[in-house]
C-alpha cells in the first residue's frame, strides 16, 4: 500500500501555494512532479561531476560516463529489454517515435504500403506516420474506437492485410485513459510480417512494462511523465532492427572513423547518439527509475485506479457534466479521466479550477482527431499519480462546484 501523504512530503513543489491555496496538481499526464532525490541528482552531478562523456580519458569524464551508461543498463533493465544497446536516448517520446519514421520507415516503407494508427494516437504518435506516408506514397489506415472507448479489434483485424508494414499504438491514450490489448495487436501484426511500435508515454509511468512479453519492436517514452527531468526520452529497439537502421542525426560521438569524404558509424546504441546528450538529467532519470522501483508499479497503479473510481463516482454526481473515460474492465483507464461541462468551455473550466489551486489540463490534449471523433472542440481531464489524496479530489470537486455556480 502507498502512503501518497508520505509521497507528497518528498516532492518540494507541494510546499507551493497558488491563488492562496495548497497545490493540488491534477496534470500528471501531461508531466509529473519531481521529487527531491531527482533534484538533488540534477544539482550533485553540475556541482561534482560535470564533464563530457565517452571522449576523455580522466576521472570526472570517466565517472560522468560510467553514471550515463548505468542509467541506461537501469533503463534497460526497467522495461526488461534483452540488453542495453536496445535503449536510445533522445530528447522526448516525439523524438523516439518520429527517429523510427525517419530512420526504419525511410528504408522500409515503400508505395503502397500502409501503416496503421489508432484514433486515440497522440500526435506525435500520428504526425510523423502521416509524414512519412505522404513522402513514400503509402496509405494511412486508423482503427476506430467501440462505444465504451476500446479499441475494435474486430476492425483491426479488417484493416491488418499483407500491405501492412506497421502498426503504431499508443500503450494507453492521454484523453481516455484507454489501455489497448498489446500483446494481442502486437502478435496480430506480426502474423502479417509488420513491426510494431508502442507509444508508452503514458503507460510506463504507472504500469510494469516488459518489451520482451509484449514482443513490441519499438518502444517510446518519455522521462518527464515518470518523475524525472524534462529533456530525456527513450526509444527501445529490438538489435537485429537498430542495427540494420541507418543513424538518424550526424556528427560527433556516432561515428567509428571519419575521412575526408566518407565516415563509418558507430556501434549502436551510440549510432543513434549523435552530439554531447543530455548527461545530468539521463543521470537524475535514474533516481526517477529508482524512486518508482522502490515506491512499487503495482503501488501505483492499485493507487490510481482508486483515486479514478472515486473520482468517477463523484463527477458524475453533475447531470451537467459528462464523462469521457475507458470503460472496458479489459481496456479501462486507471489514472485518466476527462470531462466537459454543458455550454462551458474547457479553457474557463480550467481558469476557474486554477482559482482554487487545482491544476488541470485542457484543450485538445494533442489529439484533435480524437476530439473530432468524440464530437467535442476540446476537454478538461484530470490525471493522478502516486502523489495524488482523495483530498484532491474533494478539492478538485469543490472547484467544480464553483465553476457549476458561476456559470449558471
Ligand atoms: C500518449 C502520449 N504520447 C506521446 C506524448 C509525447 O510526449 P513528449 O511530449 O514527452 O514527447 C504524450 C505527451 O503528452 C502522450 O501523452
Amino acid at each position: 500500500m502507498l502512503d501518497p501523504n508520505k509521497i507528497k512530503k518528498q516532492f518540494p513543489i507541494f510546499k507551493r501555494e497558488i491563488n492562496n491555496h495548497s497545490l493540488v496538481y491534477l496534470d500528471s499526464a501531461s508531466t509529473s512532479q519531481k521529487p527531491q532525490a531527482v533534484i538533488n541528482s540534477l544539482v550533485n552531478y553540475y556541482k561534482n561531476t560535470n564533464a563530457n562523456i565517452h571522449r576523455s580519458i580522466y576521472k570526472l569524464s570517466e565517472e560522468a560516463t560510467s553514471a550515463y551508461e548505468n542509467v541506461r543498463s537501469q533503463t534497460a533493465k526497467f522495461i526488461n529489454a534483452k540488453s542495453s544497446r536496445e535503449i536510445i536516448f533522445t530528447r522526448n517520446a516525439t523524438e523516439s517515435i518520429n527517429m523510427v519514421a525517419q530512420t526504419w520507415g525511410k528504408l522500409n516503407i515503400k508505395p503502397n504500403d500502409e501503416i496503421i494508427v489508432s484514433i486515440l494516437e497522440h500526435h506525435s504518435n500520428l504526425v510523423p506516420w502521416q509524414q512519412l506516408c505522404k513522402e513514400k506514397n503509402a496509405k494511412l489506415k486508423i482503427i476506430p474506437l467501440t462505444k465504451n472507448y476500446s479499441i475494435d479489434l474486430k476492425n483491426y483485424k479488417k484493416l491488418l492485410s499483407k500491405k501492412t508494414k506497421l502498426v503504431a499504438i499508443t500503450g494507453e491514450s492521454n484523453v481516455l485513459g484507454t489501455r489497448p490489448p498489446l500483446k494481442e495487436i502486437i502478435k496480430l501484426a506480426h502474423g502479417k510480417n509488420a513491426i510494431t511500435i508502442v507509444d508508452g508515454a503514458q503507460m510506463v509511468a504507472h504500469s510494469h512494462v516488459d518489451v520482451q512479453d509484449l514482443d513490441c519492436d519499438f518502444f517510446a517514452f518519455s522521462s518527464h511523465k515518470m518523475l524525472g527531468p524534462t529533456g530525456v526520452g527513450i526509444l527501445y529497439g529490438k538489435e537485429n532492427l537498430f542495427k540494420k537502421m541507418p543513424p538518424f542525426l550526424f556528427g560527433g560521438d556516432m561515428i567509428k572513423t571519419v575521412s575526408k569524404y566518407d565516415a563509418q558509424w558507430n556501434d549502436i546504441p551510440w549510432k543513434f547518439e549523435a552530439g554531447t546528450p543530455n548527461i545530468a538529467d539521463v543521470i537524475a532519470f535514474g533516481e526517477a527509475l529508482n524512486f518508482l522501483t522502490r515506491t512499487g508499479l503495482k503501488n501505483i497503479n492499485e493507487h490510481n485506479k482508486k483515486l479514478l473510481k472515486y473520482a468517477i463516482e463523484e463527477f458524475s454526481k453533475y447531470k451537467e457534466v459528462k464523462l469521457f473515460y475507458a470503460k472496458d474492465s479489459a481496456q479501462s483507464s486507471t489514472s485518466i479521466l476527462s470531462f466537459s461541462i454543458k455550454n462551458i468551455h474547457p479553457h474557463d473550466i480550467a481558469q476557474i479550477f486554477d482559482t482554487e489551486g487545482v491544476e488541470i489540463r485542457s484543450g485538445h490534449h494533442c489529439c484533435e482527431p480524437l476530439m473530432d471523433y468524440l464530437k467535442v472542440p476540446a476537454l478538461a481531464r484530470i490525471s493522478f499519480y502516486l502523489y495524488n489524496t482523495f483530498e484532491d479530489i474533494d478539492l478538485a470537486e469543490k472547484a467544480l462546484k464553483k465553476t457549476l455556480k458561476i456559470f449558471k
